[in-house]
């Protein structure tokens, strides 16, 4: 391999986008966030009135849709769908529980593997979702598995949703992670799992800088 690949796998609020994003600046490596990907194949679903569950429906779509992945002039990762960017637009609740379910559909995963894949062939990534250790990039130097308590998870979930301006309980964005980890862990493909050669770090009682100094630390031993 040409290029470094860093994989960070977890599941959802474990903090894995704001630490793969700085280490990823700190290293100089592009930061791939593979959630945002499904986020917009759901989003797209939901637009286009198809019931997100509904592979029937929502395969066939696949095949005409417009999505890109771009990096703005503030080296952030920004989504675009059918030309628009969509980079909030995806961040709302309700498309969280949508990701998950077409992430389900074998079909979607196949439709987005050769993008991720592409993405690692020409840069040195940081790329986090919840197989990349296992199906992206099963050869990457650096795996990770990033992991928190469920609750610890919920509560920076809740703090974000509401510095985003979005009013909603800490018990909901519990109850929603529950359910998340639950479907993520028990579909058939690619479900979230530590891969055998991964590291395991378990941030829950680790504070943002400890958690950073903590991957980084991961990366340059392997590196
Ligand atoms: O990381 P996130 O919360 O933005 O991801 C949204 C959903 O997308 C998540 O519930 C599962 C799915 N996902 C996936 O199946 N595989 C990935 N590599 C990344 C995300």
């Amino acid at each position: 391999m040409k290029y470094v690949s860093v994989a960070i796998d977890g599941p959802s609020g474990a903090g894995k986008s704001t630490l793969a994003r700085k280490a990823a600046a700190i290293l100089g490596y592009l930061y791939v966030d593979t959630g945002a990907i499904y986020r917009t194949v759901a989003l797209s679903a939901v637009r286009g009135g198809i019931d997100p569950a509904d592979a029937q429906a929502l395969v066939p779509t696949l095949e005409q849709l417009d999505i890109r992945l771009e990096y703005g002039e503030d080296g952030l990762q920004h989504m675009y769908l059918n030309g628009e960017d969509v980079s909030e637009a995806i961040r709302v609740h309700e498309i969280s529980q949508h990701a998950s379910t077409v992430s389900a559909i074998p079909a979607v995963r196949a439709f987005l593997l050769e993008l991720q894949r592409d993405l690692a062939r020409k840069n040195n990534v940081i790329m986090d979702g919840r197989d990349i250790g296992t199906v992206v990039l099963p050869q990457a130097q650096v795996k990770i598995f990033l992991t928190a308590s469920p609750e610890s998870r919920a509560h920076r979930r809740y703090l974000e949703l509401q510095q985003r301006g979005q009013d909603t309980q800490f018990e909901t964005v519990l109850r929603d992670i529950i359910k998340r980890d639950e479907q993520d862990t028990n579909r058939p493909i690619a479900p979230l799992r530590q891969a055998q050669d991964a590291v395991l770090l378990d941030t829950t009682r680790l504070n943002l800088e400890q958690s950073l100094q903590a991957i980084l630390d991961i990366i340059r031993e392997r590196v």
